[in-house]
């Protein structure tokens, strides 16, 4: 994979994607501009090379149908502050007549963001004829957008085969660099952290954990299916029935490969969510039928603590609890806290748990967090990504 530094950018048109996909309120404002800053290395570098700016996003799931409330002026509004020095144009769509011209009158030095991708369903079905047109008049791909390299889509590979010169940006580059630590030869022990709500999306990296980790410590939701599928009475937390069986064949896979594979021991049970108040903690089976589990409790954390202690290299994704309720939020943040002291090598990624880090407050005590959620699971589970292996 070439380097952005590898290419001669001066007075050429470059088509940039970025993963541009930030949370905006209800009056539209842009609630954490996280994977704004990212890219702006990479934006400035271009700027200041004399390239002629090309900028491509998606926001949100648009389906395929113009909606005005992901649309991309927020963040051309966005760009100006940051960027005051640099003239941004916003394009009034992602392809066609108006957007070519404004294409072809821009000037060195002038940043152009088109319109969301995927107000296009081409975008998402990565239709040959559609990477064409984003591709037109432009000399150089360059992608910055970690965040969305699984997806096959046309601004991240299909667009890759129209423009011959290629190469990834400062994120793309930090991000795979970073990754790569955990993916290839990672330096033993190496504990993997993994919660969140679902094992649905989680199978393929937790089955290249069991092959790589020496300790995997699961939390969340997730852990409840685990703990089914080993008879165990669970309450009415929340277990994925048609996920059993998966879930007791990574555990037996797990043991074959002496991988310590770590449940929580005890837990924080509640009648609900919404209830915002925890019951009881317990540590032995059945739950009460009525109740269900909503955080680690005091001796699961320390237990996974001592884990995380040992650790040379520590891979998290997804929360130990709901820790978006203040009740149900310790588990979490002390796993925050453990990871942050640790003298690891620590990469988390997923936006539930960069929240959590912010939370308590440790971001700057993280060796990597990655703007990528499916990305960086992705990327651990297959070693690389579509928007990667387009840029080869
Ligand atoms: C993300 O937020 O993880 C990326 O921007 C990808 O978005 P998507 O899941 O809608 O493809």
């Amino acid at each position: 994979m070439k380097f952005l530094e590898e290419i001669e950018v001066r007075g050429k048109t470059v088509f940039l994607r970025v993963d541009f996909n930030v949370p905006l309120d209800e009056g539209q404002n842009i609630r954490d501009d996280t994977r704004i800053q990212a890219s702006l290395p990479t934006i400035k570098y271009l700027l200041e090379k004399g390239a002629k700016l090309i900028v491509a996003s998606h926001l949100g799931r648009p389906k395929g149908q113009f909606n005005p409330k992901m649309s991309l002026k927020p963040v051309a509004a966005h760009l100006e502050k940051l960027l005051p020095e640099t003239r941004i144009i916003m394009a009034p769509d992602v392809i066609g007549e108006a957007v070519d011209k404004l294409k072809a009158s821009l000037n060195v030095g002038q940043l152009l963001l088109l319109e969301n991708v995927r107000f296009y369903k081409e975008e998402t079905d990565n239709d040959p004829g559609f990477s064409r047109k984003l591709a037109e008049g432009c000399q150089v791909f360059i992608n910055d957008a970690f965040g969305s390299c699984h997806r096959a889509h046309a601004s991240v590979v299909g667009i890759a085969a129209f423009i011959p010169e290629k190469a990834a940006g400062y994120l793309l580059k930090k991000e795979v660099d970073y990754l790569s630590k955990i993916t290839h030869h990672p330096e033993k022990p190496f504990v993997a952290i993994l919660g969140g709500a679902k094992i649905e999306d989680k199978i393929p990296v937790l089955e290249s954990l069991i092959n790589k980790a020496n300790t995997v410590l699961i939390g969340g939701a997730m852990a409840y299916t685990f703990l089914k599928a080993k008879n165990l009475q669970v309450g009415k937390s929340l277990v994925e029935e048609d996920k059993l069986e998966i879930a007791a064949q990574i555990m037996k896979k797990a043991k074959e490969n002496q991988v310590r594979f770590l449940l929580p021991s005890d837990h924080i049970l509640a009648t609900s969510i919404e209830s915002q108040e925890a019951k009881t903690t317990v540590d032995s089976y059945p739950f009460p039928d009525d109740l269900m589990a909503v955080d680690i409790g005091p001796k699961t954390i320390s237990e996974y603590k001592n884990q995380i202690k040992t650790a040379r290299t520590i891979f998290w994704n997804g929360p130990l609890g709901v820790f978006e309720v203040e009740a149900f939020a310790r588990g979490t943040i002390e796993i925050a806290r453990a990871v942050a002291e640790s003298e690891a090598l620590s990469v988390v990624g997923g936006g539930d748990s960069i929240t959590a880090i912010h939370k308590a407050g440790v971001a700057d005590k993280i060796n990597h967090i990655s703007t990528g959620g499916g990305a960086s699971l992705e990327f651990v589970a297959y070693g690389t990504l579509p928007g990667i292996e387009a840029l080869q």
